[in-house]
């Protein structure tokens, strides 16, 4: 099938990438053409696992091309999706002037009917405004278009397993017509028809992904209504996590035991910074403005909002505490991305305590596998390393702000030789507490109450265990 993407930010060029794998015949367009240029050069601007060795494949077969004509884009396509950006706006709602300045593109020059599917996440009945638009401006009174919305459930740092090895694929459609089209288009994927980059000799033998098929709004609604839950499920363990610190449990004894639940499930339970990057803080937010507009009750996801902002506080008092003074102190800062494997520091946590942290006078110094070279455009006074070690030498404290698997297997009895006091503000929960003091470090997390971290309030009326029923 011939496939216009339109938007090539991170969803738009692991989309386009992807289905030029499955076979289709994929063009693509943004309007930063240094974008196009580079892409069109081979270069993948973006870190994102597995996504370079697809992209080259399929840009040498000339499946997969680069245009920076948003007009000749839209003229190839007989589907087109679009994957432009939908920030947050001043009052949290979400900025659709990208999708309505497409919409009035494909409307004008469209010269052949078209499915038009909705990948950027929107928020409900945005479609509908779709269609309107499509409707309104369209020059050739003899085609039709047909609005479908196809949300993507694309994590960074996985985004090209997420998109080749989906849970689920939603459809939200209007007729049949465009639901058949999005069955053809994602067959491949369904029928595992692609070389996939991430498990070389043979993927794994997972289920099928379910295939849900909806109208326009509750495909809309599935989309935020999931990044809202998996936000409130990192707020309501970083909740447990204060209170473990509070009666002295661990939060990770807690989580892992509910986790065990199948109702509750594992994934998306660890504590610690809270949730930044560019989909979880703007979706919620776009959430709450919805709610808020059409007049539904949304409180519960406003206290997820406040308790991950408080996030930051609560991890700057734990710095304060054990610092004392911040002032003239040399801080290491271990991480600076949103997350683990990717390059990405939109809202990322990182930002604002090396902002709070340079206003109290801290000299820092910073180390990110991907992300130094964009965090560095925005702090020219923090100094940094291209390796760890180098930047513990004579530190006052070591902080650790993204979850980068490699940090667990730094050779910590070397660092602790290294710095200045050995003090490890763990804002991920990535260390074992009891490993870290083993090697005499003073160690400090969420909701893991140790040694150096005592608890702070425990409530008479809780019968202590006895050691019987502590063993049973
Ligand atoms: C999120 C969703 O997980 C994807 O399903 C969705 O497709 C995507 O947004 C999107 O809308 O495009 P992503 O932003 O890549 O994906 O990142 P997540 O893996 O959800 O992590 C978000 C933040 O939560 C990170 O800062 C991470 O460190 C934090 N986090 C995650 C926790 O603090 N605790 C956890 O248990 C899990």
């Amino acid at each position: 099938m011939r496939i216009s993407v339109i938007g090539c930010g991170y969803v738009g060029l692991v989309t386009g990438t992807c289905l030029a794998e499955a076979g289709h015949q994929v063009i693509c367009t943004d309007n930063d053409p240094e974008r196009i240029a580079a892409l069109k050069a081979g270069v993948v601007p973006i870190y994102e696992p597995h996504l370079d060795a697809i992209f080259a494949a399929n840009l040498r077969s000339q499946k997969l091309s680069f245009t920076s004509n948003a007009a000749e884009a839209v003229r190839l396509g007989e589907v087109i999706f679009i994957c432009v950006g939908t920030p947050p706006l001043e009052n949290g709602e979400a900025d659709l002037s990208a999708i309505d300045n497409v919409a009035r593109l494909i409307a004008t020059e469209a010269c052949e009917s078209k499915l038009v599917v909705e990948k950027s996440t929107v928020p409900a009945q945005t479609g509908q405004q779709l269609k309107r638009v499509l409707g309104v401006y369209r020059r050739n009174g003899g085609i039709e278009f047909h609005v479908a919305s196809n949300p993507e459930f694309l994590r960074e740092g996985t985004a090209v397993e997420d998109f080749l090895h989906p849970d689920r694929i939603v459809f939200g459609v209007e007729d049949e017509t465009s639901e058949n089209q999005l069955r053809k288009i994602y067959a491949p994927i369904m029928e595992r028809r692609f070389r996939c980059p991430v498990h070389l000799s043979s993927c794994p033998a997972t289920k099928p992904p379910a295939l849900v098929v909806t109208t326009i709004n509750s495909s809309e609604l599935i989309k935020h209504a999931s990044n809202s839950f998996l936000a409130m499920k990192i707020s309501y363990a970083n909740m447990i996590a204060d209170l473990c610190e509070k009666v002295g449990g661990d939060i990770k004894e807690v989580t892992h035991a509910m986790g065990l639940d199948p109702r509750i499930g594992p994934r998306f339970l660890d504590a610690g910074l809270g949730f930044g990057g560019f989909c979880l803080p703007k979706d919620i937010q776009a959430f709450i403005r919805l709610a808020e507009c059409s007049g539904a009750d949304f409180s519960m996801l406003k206290e997820a909002e406040r308790v991950n902002k408080r996030r930051i506080d609560l991890f700057l008092e734990k710095v304060r505490n054990a610092l004392w003074v911040i002032k003239e102190k040399r801080v290491g800062i271990l991480g600076l991305a949103f997350k683990a494997n990717t390059d990405d520091i939109r809202f990322a946590p990182s930002l604002e305590v090396l902002r709070r942290l340079i206003a109290e006078g801290a000299h820092l110094r910073a180390y990110d596998q991907e992300a130094m070279d964009k965090t560095s455009a925005l702090f020219p006074q923090v100094q940094f390393f291209r390796e760890p070690y180098e930047l513990v030498r004579d530190a006052d404290a070591l902080l650790i702000l993204t979850e980068w698997p490699e940090f667990r297997d730094l050779d910590w009895a070397r660092i602790h030789g290294m710095m200045c006091r050995p003090l490890v503000i763990d804002g991920r929960n990535m260390l074992e507490p009891r490993a870290m003091m083993q090697h005499g470090f003073e160690y400090f997390s969420f909701g893991q109450p140790e040694k150096s971290q005592p608890a702070q309030f425990v409530p008479a009326q809780l019968p202590a265990l006895s050691t019987a029923s502590a063993g049973a």
